[in-house]
């Protein structure tokens, strides 16, 4: 089973957001894909998604269920892929990373490296922006995601 890992600041919007959509298009956590989402920061730790990504997920079919965490150090031996959204977010895992002495080497990755329209590296943080900002940040992790599902069945399932 491929294990991935989508990181955001609070765990709260974006992330819990490309957890959703992947488990959405990969049919709900088949055999082949597991899905979990967690913040770097302790900032909303407990809470559910926020309210505008519960809304613009329902619009879209995408159920969010999760809970926010934080990461912590068994998640670099848990998971195969860790996909940040943003590059301080990315700084922050490999900062993390080096104080854990681990044996499985999980790749760790930008979520736009996976963008076809290639020029934005991060996934905007909405948290203090509009519902439309959802909307955008949505559009993003939607088109993201199918390259990224893609990417993980030709490296791994073919
Ligand atoms: P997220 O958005 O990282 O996409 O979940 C944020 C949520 C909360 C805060 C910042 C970003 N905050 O500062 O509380």
């Amino acid at each position: 089973m491929i294990k991935v890992l989508f990181i955001c600041l609070g765990n709260i919007c974006r992330s819990p957001l490309a957890q959703g959509i992947f488990e959405h298009l990969t049919m709900h956590q088949t055999e082949q894909f597991w899905a979990d989402s967690a913040g770097t920061s302790t900032y909303h730790i407990g809470e559910l998604p926020d309210d505008r990504a519960i809304a613009i997920a329902q619009k879209n079919d995408v159920a969010l269920k999760h809970r926010a965490r934080q990461i912590q150090k068994e998640d670099f031996e848990r998971f195969d892929y860790i996909i940040a959204m943003d590059r301080a977010n990315y700084q922050n895992i490999l900062t993390l990373k080096a104080r854990v002495s681990n044996t499985t080497e999980p790749k760790i990755m930008l979520m736009r490296n996976f963008d076809s329209t290639k020029g934005q590296i991060e996934v905007p943080d909405p948290y203090y922006g509009t519902p439309q900002d959802f909307e955008k940040v949505f559009e993003i992790l939607q088109s993201c995601m199918q390259n990224f599902i893609t990417f993980l069945r030709e490296e791994h399932l073919s």
